[in-house]
This record gives C-alpha cells, sequence and structure tokens, in this order.
C-alpha cells in the first residue's frame, strides 16, 4: 500500500481525524465547554480551519511564530499559552493582535510589564490570561493570591485586558485542578475583576473536564491524532490513531534483529508507560527497542520474520513532535491516497 511514497513518512487518516475531531467537539458541546484545540499536534492550518469548522471557538498556540501561521492561514482566534518575552517578540504580538483575535498568558510582572510597554499605546487592548500552576510543575503562579494580584496587575496595565485563568493541568486530577482555579477566580470577583475564561484541559483526561464546572475552554491537542500514550493511557484505540510513520525494513543482520530506516530523527527519543519507541501495527510481539538518528533496532525474543524492503506502520509514541520532524505529511482516507501537505507550523519555535 501507497508504494509510491518513500519512507520514512507520516501518513494521516483524514477519516480518523474528523472522527476525533468530532467526537471531543460533540464532548464539549454536551456540557458547554468551549473548544479551543492546540495546534502543536499538527501544525497545519487547514486543520485547525477543520476544527473550527466543526465548532471549535478558536485555537491555542505555543509561540508567536505558529500564531503567525495560523493567522496567515486564515484562523481568527487565538490563544498563546506561553510568556512572551523580550520587545521584538511583543511587537510581533502587537501586529498580531491588530489583525486578529488574540490573547496570550503571563505568570510575573516581568511578562505583564514587558507586554503593556509595547501594547500601552495601542489603540486595541491585548487580551493577557494568568498562567496557573495547578500541579503540573511547569510554569504559572503558584498560590491563588498570586493569581489574583497578576490579574489585578493586569487590569491596571496600559493597553492590556485581564482575559482570565490559564492552567496545563497535571493529568488525573480535575478535582483539584477545579478547587485551585474555582478558589482563584472567586477571590479575583470578590476584588472586582471579572474573570470571563477559566482555559484548561488536555487529552488523557481528554472527556472528564465537565467534572470541573469552573473550566470554560478545553484546549487538548493530541486528541486530533491519538498516540501510543494515549492507548497505554486508556482514552484511545489502536483504531482511533489518525497519524501513522510509515518506515522500511532495511537490514536484517540476525534472526532477532531487525533495523528501520526510522530513527530518532522520524520517531523522536520520547518514551512512553511501557518499553519502546512504538507500536508496530499488526506486530504485538516486536518492539522498537533502540533508536539512533536513521536507524530504529526491532527485537524479538523469537526470530521476527521481517524481510528486508518490508513496510511497517508505526504509531508514534508521542504525536505532537513528530509532526514538527516531517517537512511533508500524507492525507489518506483509509487505504485510499489523498493529497501531500506541508507542515506549515513545523520548526516555528520562535
Ligand atoms: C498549554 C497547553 N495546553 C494544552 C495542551 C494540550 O494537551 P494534550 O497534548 O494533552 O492534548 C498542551 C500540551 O502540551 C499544553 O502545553
Amino acid at each position: 500500500m501507497f508504494e509510491n511514497i518513500d519512507t520514512p513518512a507520516v501518513l494521516i487518516d483524514q477519516i480518523r481525524v474528523e472522527a476525533n475531531m468530532k467526537r471531543l467537539q460533540d464532548y464539549c458541546n454536551a456540557h458547554g465547554i468551549r473548544l479551543r484545540p492546540h495546534i502543536k499536534t499538527h501544525k497545519l492550518p487547514g486543520t485547525a480551519l477543520q476544527q473550527i469548522k466543526c465548532g471549535a471557538v478558536g485555537v491555542t498556540c505555543q509561540k508567536v511564530g505558529e500564531a503567525e501561521i495560523m493567522a496567515e492561514g486564515g484562523v481568527g482566534d487565538i490563544l498563546i499559552t506561553y510568556n512572551i518575552i523580550g520587545k521584538s517578540k511583543v511587537e510581533r504580538v502587537r501586529a498580531l493582535n491588530d489583525r486578529i483575535d488574540l490573547a496570550v498568558v503571563a505568570d510575573s510582572d516581568f511578562v505583564v510589564s514587558g507586554l503593556s510597554n509595547v501594547l500601552q499605546n495601542s489603540t486595541k487592548p491585548l487580551t493577557v490570561l494568568v498562567e496557573c500552576d495547578t500541579g503540573m510543575r511547569r510554569c504559572g503562579v503558584q498560590t491563588i493570591e498570586a493569581a489574583m494580584q497578576l490579574a489585578k496587575d493586569i487590569d491596571a496595565a496600559a493597553g492590556l485586558r485581564f482575559g482570565g485563568l490559564m492552567s496545563y493541568p497535571p493529568t488525573g486530577r480535575i478535582s483539584e485542578v477545579n478547587t485551585w482555579l474555582d478558589e482563584a477566580k472567586s477571590l479575583i470577583l470578590t476584588n472586582g475583576i471579572e474573570c470571563p475564561v477559566v482555559s484548561c484541559g488536555n487529552s488523557p483526561d481528554l472527556e472528564l473536564w465537565h467534572k470541573a464546572p469552573v473550566v470554560t475552554e478545553h484546549r487538548a491537542g493530541t486528541y486530533i491524532y491519538c498516540d501510543r500514550n494515549m492507548i497505554l493511557q486508556g482514552v484511545a484505540t489502536e483504531d482511533d490513531c489518525a497519524l501513522i510513520v510509515l518506515v522500511t525494513v532495511v537490514s536484517t543482520p540476525t534472526k532477532t534483529r531487525a533495523v528501520i530506516d526510522a530513527g530518532s530523527k522520524a520517531l523522536t527519543s520520547d518514551l512512553s508507560l511501557k518499553p519502546g519507541y512504538g507500536l508496530i501495527i499488526g506486530h504485538p510481539g516486536l518492539d522498537i527497542s533502540a533508536l539512533s538518528e536513521e536507524h530504529g533496532h526491532i527485537t524479538s525474543d523469537l526470530p521476527h520474520r521481517l524481510q528486508v524492503g518490508q513496510r511497517l506502520r508505526i504509531i508514534p509514541n508521542h504525536v505532537c513532535p513528530v509532526s514538527n520532524l516531517f517537512d511533508k505529511v500524507h492525507f489518506v482516507r483509509g487505504e485510499k491516497y489523498d493529497q501531500p501537505v506541508s507542515v506549515a507550523a513545523r520548526g516555528a519555535l520562535t
């Protein structure tokens, strides 16, 4: 199948993409949650527009560069969930804010004053949400009092408008996250500041966010393709996985070892809950046990029976960084070829 595609290659089954998109949109609609999917997983403006057409209120980006590419592709409502630091980046944010509905986040005074310095004379204020650490231990203010203080600072800063709270939550701790954000929101309201948005969500807890009533906005990203991590977390099946890496066996040096043409530069070195660097579809006894840059080592306790030239399909451990490694992906519909698509926002790291 797809013999004309040189490997390693990324195939994306649009039938599965559409099903995953609809599944989460239906869930959000049923629970009155606004969906703002994270584009870090696909990095494709066309897919972002499809998500919006399906009912998403806009998208989430991690980087200004990603947001610029999404806006160029026609996306009109973007949240950048990253502290933006440095005058030149903030100037790009200001230019983007003039063109589309934009919001960013901040977790310190430093970030807020950097934004305000550039936006202070703008005719259109920039919406800023306070990033809260509800247990992930990445960025975010550490206490509800700090969230309230930063909300006040944003509210008072020239050129800025306080937009609400944002958190990237720890997996499986919905109720704890809800309590944190609910208390922070109440404190902010008590201080006379509106808090219209509470943005949260992830794929491991994909259909659990209705149990956190304070959350108004779901930002799942990985759900659009799913991956081995999601399978091992019990929130997706092999049949939900829309992105696979098509590879070729290039060597069978021993009866228990075969080598494929996909190493860390195609599959990434990301690990999962079980050993191995991906799931080889249709070969449950085989394991991708080691990677070098351009070689993947498949090992087995029994003779593997793989042959040089044979093609295999691999579900990556973590699908998002795989999208960042390929200039183009191939859209398919089941076993039918559709079209190649450039990954417009790959490498947009600034
Ligand atoms: C800020 C932010 N929001 C949303 C997401 C999406 O989470 P997931 O990949 O679990 O769908 C991520 C993932 O890294 C993130 O960093």
